[in-house]
């Protein structure tokens, strides 16, 4: 899979930073994804090890360096002896181009996917569980949101230790219509009784989105931490300094 520039600009600048002192092992769903395929090649420059399962129609579409397993995201049966030595897992998987028209596949895929993904962390008692939920509450898209508060609910009463990232819309290449939406964002975000929703479902680039995953994959949490839009958004600050202060 070629790298776009955007893939590029990120990796050239993850370079710059000093090296995580602490490489993990990551087990990645969904890792084939538009977020997946830029975050993997970002996790093995910092030095991670990472382990994506692929579907068997999907295998040869994970970028190259990952280590690569079969298996079946909607059946635990079928991956979660992958899962471990992994310290890390990582669930991405979900229905692509999310519309109000596939709330029966929200239910069967990315309900499914998620159930099967806290079994598989919870059988396996992986050490750090990360899912990307989606922001909520939201006036729009209810099936999508709704089933994903269902699966924030499935992690906390499982009691993983877990972080949960909630983004609304991730800006990027083939992904760029909403930027026409920024102008009234800029006036939502001023307007005393719509202030806090247009913050909660604000846009974020995809290094953004890469940045804040990393950095929950560098920074394991005991408990629950759920990481909003203006947490995304300055991850890559409190990366380069955690990093900065681990290696000095
Ligand atoms: N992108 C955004 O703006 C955004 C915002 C908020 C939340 N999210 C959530 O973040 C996650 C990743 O987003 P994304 O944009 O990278 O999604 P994406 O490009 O649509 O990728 C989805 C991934 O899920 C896998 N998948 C889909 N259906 C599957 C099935 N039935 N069985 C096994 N695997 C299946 C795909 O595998 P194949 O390659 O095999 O199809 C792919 O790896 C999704 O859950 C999405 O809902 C995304």
């Amino acid at each position: 899979m070629a790298a776009s520039i955007s893939d590029i600009r990120l990796l050239l600048k993850v370079k710059k930073l000093p090296r995580c002192a602490e490489p993990r092992r990551v087990f990645i769903t969904g890792g084939t994804g538009y977020l997946g395929s830029s975050l993997i090649p970002v996790l093995l420059e910092r030095g991670h090890h990472v382990r994506g399962l692929v579907r068997p129609t999907s295998k040869g579409n994970l970028p190259g360096g990952c280590e690569v397993v079969t298996g079946e995201a909607l059946d635990a049966r079928t991956y979660q002896h992958f899962v471990r030595p992994s310290d890390t897992m990582i669930h991405l998987v979900g229905v692509a181009h999310p519309s109000p028209s596939k709330a029966a596949e929200f239910r069967s895929v990315d309900f499914v996917s998620a159930r099967e993904a806290v079994k598989a962390a919870a059988a396996t008692a992986v050490p750090h569980f990360i899912y990307l939920s989606v922001a909520h509450p939201a006036p729009v898209m209810k099936a999508y949101t709704s089933v994903r508060a269902e699966c924030e609910t499935m992690i906390r009463k499982q009691g993983l230790n877990a972080t949960i990232l909630r983004p609304w819309y991730v800006l990027g290449p083939g992904h760029k219509w909403p930027y026409a939406l920024l102008p009234v964002y800029k006036v939502a975000e001023v307007l005393p009784f719509i202030r806090q929703g247009a913050i909660r479902l604000g846009l974020v680039t995809l290094e953004q989105m890469v940045m804040a995953l990393v950095q929950a994959v560098e920074s394991p949490v005991q408990g629950l931490k759920v990481v909003d839009v203006p947490a995304i958004r300055a991850a890559q600050d409190s990366l380069a300094r955690e990093v900065t202060l681990q290696s000095a």
